[in-house]
């Protein structure tokens, strides 16, 4: 097989100009030559889809979500307001989810926004997943040949006895982050639309690396990020910490494998396993950062309480356990909408886990562990209001 990425690259004239631009992969990525599947080339971090059927497919529904999402989201904040307006209420009183759910559920016009937010989620995982599948075979191989490449490496467990509640298909992603060998590629082209685009070359995740806290003393010579997916956050920690051991962790093998090949593909020397967050086989005091994102709203109350204890284990005094999620406290919302929003992403999104974790009280959990919870320091971020972030005692 030949490399076709090369081959295009060099044909237009412009591989150079691409991996000059900020961020772009390395010129000696470590994969076995021929095994790198790109039949369109990259544009700088990210490998464009296989064809063009389904990457304009792809660009119209990012379209419109983003449309669903603002638009048609906006009408149906209009009609809410005038429902709570009806019934004497004002948008801004505090209201339970079911209250709201109760009240705006029913809606012809609110029932649209939602509906289209839907389908577009639907045939967005249907028009990728139908695409990778159509050539398993090609891209299991390119996974194979890149379980032993480097930089960095992948500890897979395909006898591992996964939990129930890491079995579901949330946000309907056909095989959940489990049961797909090829959910890898599904979920990072299918969270690229999620993020309306926002993402392709990994910026978000940039981002968030630069927010993360670190221990007071500067120290970061170990970092784990728990729940890692397909690796976008761990690697930008890593170029944030270059001289760090970076360790990316998930339930999810096809998860992992993915993170690990699209790594070394970058060139970036991150380790991935693929474990359970509450049970991560690292040594007491191993690592001075433990990080998660979007992490807990996908697990069970009881896994989270397990997992906070966890990470307090793997810590070293002093060092920090930062997740960043939905909520960190239990909340009545604000308005009836956006909890009406939350209601509904557990109903119909399959956000199974997400009113349980409404309901927890991260910083009590955390303090529960034996952090030192520090309610100053963790900033916010693009609307995820469950920053928390617990520093073991020294
Ligand atoms: C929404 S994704 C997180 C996104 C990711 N942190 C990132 O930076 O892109 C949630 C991830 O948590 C993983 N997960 C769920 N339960 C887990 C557990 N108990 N242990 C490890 N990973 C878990 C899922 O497999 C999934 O990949």
């Amino acid at each position: 097989m030949f490399d076709r990425r090369t081959l295009f690259q060099a044909a237009a004239g412009i591989g150079g100009a691409l991996t000059a631009f900020a961020g772009g992969r390395k010129a000696e990525a470590k994969l076995p030559k021929g095994s790198d599947l790109e039949p369109r080339g990259t544009d700088r971090r990210l490998e464009r889809l296989p064809s063009l059927d389904v990457e304009s497919r792809e660009d119209f529904l990012t379209q419109l979500r983003i449309w669903s999402g603002r638009d048609v989201r906006r009408v149906a904040n209009r009609r809410a307001n005038k429902i709570l307006k009806n019934k004497g209420l004002s948008p801004r009183d505090p209201m339970s989810y079911v209250e709201a759910a109760k009240l705006l559920e029913d809606d012809h016009i609110i029932g649209l926004s939602g509906r289209a937010w839907i389908s577009v989620q639907q045939i967005m995982w249907k028009n990728l997943q139908d695409e990778f599948h159509s050539n398993g075979d090609a891209y299991l191989e390119e996974l194979e040949a890149a379980d032993t490449a480097g930089p960095g490496s992948v500890d897979l467990n395909p006898d591992m006895d996964i939990p129930m509640y890491a079995k579901h298909e949330i946000h309907m992603q056909p095989g959940g982050y489990v049961g797909d060998p090829l959910g890898g590629y599904v979920y990072h082209y299918g969270t690229n639309n999620f993020w309306q685009g926002r993402n392709y070359q990994d910026e978000m995740d940039q981002q968030l690396a630069e927010t993360i806290p670190i221990p007071k003393d500067g120290k970061v010579k170990r970092i784990l990020h728990l729940g890692c997916s397909v690796g976008q956050l761990t690697c930008r920690i890593k170029e944030k910490y270059p001289d760090a051991e970076v360790w990316g962790l998930d339930v999810g093998g096809p998860m992992v494998r993915y993170a690990h090949m699209r790594a070394a593909d970058l060139d970036i020397d991150v380790h991935f396993a693929q474990r359970l967050a509450e049970d991560t086989k690292f040594p007491d005091g191993h690592f001075d950062l433990v990080t998660s994102f979007l992490l807990f709203h996908e697990v069970t109350s009881e896994a989270a309480e397990q997992i906070i204890q966890e990470g307090y284990r793997l810590l070293r005094p002093g060092g920090v356990f930062f997740a960043r999620d939905h909520r960190d406290k239990p909340t009545t919302t604000t308005t009836a909408m956006a909890g009406y929003a939350q209601y509904w992403n557990w109903r119909w999104n399959h956000e199974v886990w997400m009113m349980d974790h409404l309901s927890n009280d991260y910083p009590k959990l955390m303090a529960g562990a034996g952090f030192d919870v520090d309610t100053e320091t963790p900033g916010n971020y693009s609307g995820f209001g469950g920053n928390v972030m617990g520093v073991k005692p020294a």
